[in-house]
């Protein structure tokens, strides 16, 4: 079955490396489309050329995150519009399969590719590096989902990362309503609710009954410099401006 691997991005000074490392790792995946959706007004030839240099069969597509969540400082709904724009494209273009939401910045072991293709519903697993618990998982005994180990439960159904859990392309198809909240914080919960009908028992356990960690939710250090100069540190025409 293919694989869609949702990936949000925005320009800034990392994008380019984060997009490359991910992209050499979903190079290793067969049978994959990677779809990249960038929160801007205007596509990115740097991105494009990035995206082609790699080689992973992708589509690239803008979802601009709304004007009024944009202005909120600390929590905007990020890769929100982006999401919903992936889960627009499966709707429209897919008809089996598992489709699954990495964000540019994280890190993925292919075995957790390979392990989530054959997802009849969803599938959840361990992520790694989230919050100061160092890990979020579904705590599993005897076989079956008993709660959920995260640094912040917030009320939540579903107390897990966007890295932790991937969704079959049918069961989104017969679920026409489903989509991701602009709420912060909640987003992951708040999609997983939108597939209801979706018992705990349902779940798929992946990564050895959910006893290894294949995922993280790594943060790259932001470099104030590159920022504030808005220098893309890969192929920009500022360099091509240095050396003239
Ligand atoms: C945390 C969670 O681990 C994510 O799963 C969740 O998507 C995110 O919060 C969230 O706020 O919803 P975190 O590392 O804090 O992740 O978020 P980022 O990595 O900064 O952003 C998540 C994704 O959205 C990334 O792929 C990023 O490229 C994209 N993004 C971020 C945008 O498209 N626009 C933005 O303005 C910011
Ligand atoms: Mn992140």
């Amino acid at each position: 079955p293919p694989l869609y691997i949702i990936t949000p991005t925005f320009r800034r000074a990392e994008q380019l490396a984060e997009l490359t490392r991910l992209g050499y790792t979903l190079k290793h995946v067969v049978n994959l489309l990677w779809l990249v959706i960038e929160d801007a007004n205007q596509t990115s030839p740097l991105v494009i050329h990035t995206l082609n240099r790699i080689g992973v069969p992708y589509e690239y597509f803008l979802a601009p995150m709304p004007e009024e969540y944009k202005k909120a400082k600390k929590t905007k709904p990020r890769g929100v519009s982006n999401r919903n724009r992936g889960l627009e494209y499966i709707r429209a273009n897919a008809t089996s399969g598992v489709f699954y939401f990495a964000d540019d910045d994280n890190t993925y072991d292919i075995s957790i590719f390979e392990q989530m293709r054959y997802t009849k519903k969803v599938s959840m697993w361990p992520v790694g590096l989230v919050t100061q618990f160092g890990v979020s998982s579904p705590i599993i005994r005897e076989g079956k989902i008993k709660g959920f180990y995260d640094g912040w439960i917030g009320g939540r159904k579903f107390p897990v990362d966007m890295a932790g859990f991937a969704v079959s392309v049918k069961f989104l198809h017969e679920r026409p309503n489903a989509k991701m909240p602009f709420k912060p914080g909640y987003e992951e919960d708040g999609f997983l609710k939108s597939l209801a009908p979706l018992n705990l028992t349902e779940i798929e356990l992946l990564a050895s009954n959910c006893t290894e960690i294949l995922t993280w939710h790594t943060q790259t250090k932001k470099n104030a410099n590159a920022a504030a100069l808005n220098v893309s540190t890969y192929g920009d025409t500022n360099l091509v401006e240095l050396n003239k």
